[in-house]
């Protein structure tokens, strides 16, 4: 590699990729006068949702986080009530259940598939119902796209009628037992920030099969405002609908969610085939019940084999202005959570301290892709 090299682009982790119709969309919320969050492309874009996802039901909010909050409002969460999570995440996932006044508890994760362990919850949840604490909801994450295996939740969830509240912020586009992933959950929660799969530059979406839980979640987001001309308000909503006009850079996307999860998987598929030959690197199982969206290729360096770090390989990569990151810094390790109890935590933190997630953006070719690996296999020596 040359110095011309180090000057080029930078290489972003997973930058936005517009398909070219977005602008489209866009001029005709223009035309149609509806700059707000209310209009035609908003009911085109939530109506194209559930076409894909096959969701009953759904509403589009301003960010995923705000449409994990409204989920856990919809749902009654209350303060006090005890929520499951993901400890191995990103905090916009767990933050709703602080916003609720919730007593959040972690769960480490599972080994193959890193998400929530389905043993250590089922544990937790028969352990709370012993002791008189039924939880109010369990709230996993479908880490860097993998769905979770909601069979298994389902099978402790569901005698107890704990309802799941489904993080698909980066699996949108993912499958779990053929069908779209999050689908067996009672309410699952997308995002279009603009490092996902799809982006609105920034956006999230609730979907349901229950209508009065969807009713809910909209009214909330508007100001939770009776249906009359003047201003009647029985509770205090909140202001997290999605814009038209972001709405319809959505539209746009999401006629190209497909082909995005297979540009992401070829690239996944490519660093795989590289990774192959070189000891102690290996790529994030992908697990035999779904089809993962691979929405960042995540890599771990086996520290028996290894002395690099993946600070060290971060830093070599930065050097070529490419983008990279450590794994989720698990949330029980966090300061902001020093109050929240986690079950086991082990193997995420092991996942945190080996992991790297490598640059997956779908404008990548191979050639990239031969670029980064070039440069971490040539930091491992
Ligand atoms: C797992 C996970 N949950 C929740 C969120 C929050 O979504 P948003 O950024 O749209 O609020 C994100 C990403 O941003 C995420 O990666």
């Amino acid at each position: 590699m040359n110095s011309s090299d180090v000057a080029a682009k930078r290489m972003f982790l997973s930058a936005p990729h517009m398909s070219g119709r977005e602008i489209e969309y866009v001029q005709q919320a223009f035309d149609s006068n509806y700059i707000a969050p209310v209009g035609p492309q908003l009911n085109q874009f939530e109506e194209s949702f559930r076409e894909i996802t096959g969701f009953k039901h759904c509403v589009a909010v301003s960010s995923g986080t705000a449409g994990l909050h409204l989920a856990l409002l919809g749902l009654g969460i209350k303060p006090g009530d005890i929520v499951l999570g993901s400890t191995l995440t990103f905090i916009g996932s767990v933050a709703s259940v602080k916003y609720c006044n919730a007593e959040l508890v972690f769960v480490d994760s599972d080994r193959h598939s890193w998400n929530i362990s389905p043993e250590l919850l089922a544990e937790e949840i028969e352990r709370l119902i012993s002791a008189g604490k039924k939880p109010a909801a369990v709230l996993p994450t479908e880490l860097y796209g993998q769905p979770c295996d909601l069979d298994r939740i389902l099978e402790v969830c569901e005698p107890h009628g704990i309802p799941i509240v489904c993080d698909s912020a980066e699996s949108l586009g993912a499958t779990y037992q053929g069908l779209p992933t999050g689908r067996k959950a009672k309410v699952a929660i997308s995002s279009f920030n603009g490092n996902k799969i799809i982006t609105t530059s920034g956006g999230g979406m609730i979907a349901s099969d229950d209508e009065e839980l969807i009713n809910q979640c909209r009214y909330l987001a508007t100001q939770a405002r009776q249906p009359v001309l003047h201003y009647e308000h029985n509770d205090v909503g909140f202001n997290y609908r999605m814009s038209n006009v972001v709405a319809a850079i959505g539209i746009g996307q999401l006629e190209v969610l497909a082909e995005r999860v297979n540009q992401k998987r070829q690239i996944a598929a490519w660093y795989a085939e590289r990774f192959e030959a070189v000891d102690g690197i290996a790529l994030m199982p992908e697990t035999d019940y779904g089809r993962s969206t691979r929405w960042l290729t995540v890599a771990t360096l086996d520290p028996h084999q290894l002395s690099t770090r993946p600070l060290d390989v971060i830093a070599a990569l930065e050097s070529y202005n490419i983008e990279s990151r450590p794994v989720w810094k698990p949330l029980h390790l966090q300061k902001a959570f020093a109050d929240c109890r986690c079950v086991g935590g082990e193997v995420s933190t092991e996942f945190y301290e080996n992991g790297i997630c490598l640059p997956s953006g779908t404008t990548m070719d191979q050639s990239d892709v031969n670029r980064v690996c070039d440069i971490v296999i040539d930091s491992l020596k």
